[in-house]
């Protein structure tokens, strides 16, 4: 282990700058646009999974973005299997005005790295891969088997990777599926998260005159599919903060009052919280705390709203358009295609006749809860104990990774969440950034991690 480690220590530069060059395609999954660079991105990454001696590495085409497949099986039958799961794909860059520097041209200052997709999840996802390789260039070999699957479409859903893998169980099959591409809880104290929400995201549209008409002219004598999207978000919560989709809380599973004591064990401050967001009060589901509002409860955003005149100026119109982006977090028992539909359903049902609804098909995946008593748990306390010298703790999270639940399910194996960022990487959101503390550690974490899943 000596020599791995030093041989991390060694390389800082080296793997910083790799880690540069993988951020700097602009491998934004949502948008087709963009299709032809998160390819390039994904090829990138097999190159580089090659050069450091992992073995079987693909390119694998499918309906949506390409995965990337690499292993080294050489540890023997007698070792355990761990699969590596992570994704290259990153979310939009907009509001590009309010970055510091080029999203996609990675700069470091203040001991971070800015860009997108720093820690969510490229940072975190490539310091498995130079583990595995500062294992292979020192000992030439590692103690354990391992597979990568790496994809391409996880902030777009996951289509592809979904429909992959019952078709390729033995391909993928492992004894623990090991994950970085979450939080801690604070910057001092590494977490593994054993809960994520589901999440289930479509988009409504309202179609009111089919053109855009002179609000005098027509003002008051046609409604306006504005009024009537804003009509409807005030329907979807009822004054404590509950959803308002009936029967919507039927099927969830409620909190013990042993996991809601855990959650007051760990470290919160609210005057900091509100301070860190500029906000002058935290709101949600009447009698819950923040993290109960965060991690184990229902909870429905509206994304983005559309229609209408937004450009400098004025425009007197009403429009003929408008529409509304939504997402829906899931808690455990929730199914994201009956969540969809059950709001799909309601919001039809409070649109008035005068205009008319149409919806996208939505995407998603299901909340996704992972055994806390597994050997991968115990490897990854132990690794980020070692790596960082802190106290670890075991939390759940808000955000969702739609494929967990579907891993565990096909491979029947147990997923570990161990990662690596921290609430203030501002991912999804301008200046992302990665702490070099936590990659360069994260590399060293992921190094006894394979070493204690192998004893
Ligand atoms: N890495 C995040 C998930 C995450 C964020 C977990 C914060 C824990 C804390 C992941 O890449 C992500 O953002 N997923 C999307 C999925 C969606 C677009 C289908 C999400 O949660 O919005
Ligand atoms: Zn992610």
């Amino acid at each position: 282990m000596q020599n791995v480690i030093q041989y991390i220590n060694e390389n800082k530069n080296n793997h910083l700058n790799e880690l540069i060059s993988f951020l700097k395609f602009q491998s934004i999954s949502t948008n087709p646009d963009y299709n032809a660079e998160t390819r390039k991105c994904a090829d990138w990454l097999a190159s580089n999974m090659k050069s450091i001696g992992l073995e079987n590495v693909k390119v694998i085409e499918t309906d949506g973005q390409a995965l990337v497949y690499a292993d080294w099986l050489n540890a023997g039958a007698d070792k355990p299997t761990l699969l590596i799961y992570g994704h290259y794909d990153v979310q939009p860059i907009d509001p590009i005005e309010l970055w510091d520097s080029p999203p996609f041209e990675p700069v470091v200052k203040d001991g971070k790295i800015f860009g997108r997709g720093t820690a969510d999840d490229k940072g975190q996802v490539f310091t498995h891969v130079k583990a595995v390789e500062s294992f292979l260039k020192t000992e030439g070999k590692l103690p354990i088997n391992i597979k990568f699957i790496i994809e391409g479409e996880e902030e777009s859903g996951g289509e592809a990777i979904a429909d992959f893998l019952p078709k390729n169980k033995e391909l993928l099959a492992c004894d623990c599926i090991l994950i970085s591409d979450t939080s801690w809880i604070t910057p001092n104290m590494p977490s593994i998260t054993y809960s994520l929400r589901g999440i289930s995201a479509f988009e409504f549209i309202i179609e009111g005159p089919n053109r855009d008409l002179h609000s005098g002219s027509y003002g008051g004598a046609v409604d306006n599919p504005i009024h009537v999207i804003a009509d409807i978000i005030a329907k979807l919560h009822d004054k404590y903060g509950k959803i308002a989709i009936p029967n919507y809380y039927d099927d969830i599973v409620e909190l013990t009052n042993e996991e809601r004591e855990n959650f007051k064990k760990l470290p919160y401050n609210e005057n900091e919280y509100k301070a860190d967001l500029n906000i002058a009060e935290t709101y949600g589901e009447n009698g819950y705390t923040t993290y109960e509002r965060q991690w184990a409860r229902p909870t429905l955003e509206v994304n983005g709203i559309y229609g209408g005149y937004i450009d400098k100026g004025h425009k007197s119109i009403i429009p003929s358009k408008a529409g509304a982006k939504i997402s829906l977090r899931l808690v455990p028992n929730q199914d994201w295609q009956k969540a969809a539909k059950m709001a799909m359903d309601y919001i039809k049902s409070i649109t008035p006749p005068t205009v008319k609804i149409t919806f996208t098909k939505a995407h998603g995946g299901n909340p996704a809860l992972a055994p806390i008593d597994s050997k991968g748990v115990a490897s990854a306390k132990y690794a980020l104990n070692k790596a960082f010298n802190m106290e670890v703790a075991l939390i759940r999270e808000g955000g969702s990774i739609p494929i967990i639940t579907d891993f565990q399910e096909n491979l029947n194996a147990p997923a570990v969440l161990m990662g690596l960022g921290l609430d203030s990487d501002n991912i999804h959101s301008p200046n992302e950034n990665f702490v070099l503390e936590n990659f360069y550690g994260g590399i060293r974490a992921s190094a006894y991690f394979i070493e204690n899943f192998g004893s």
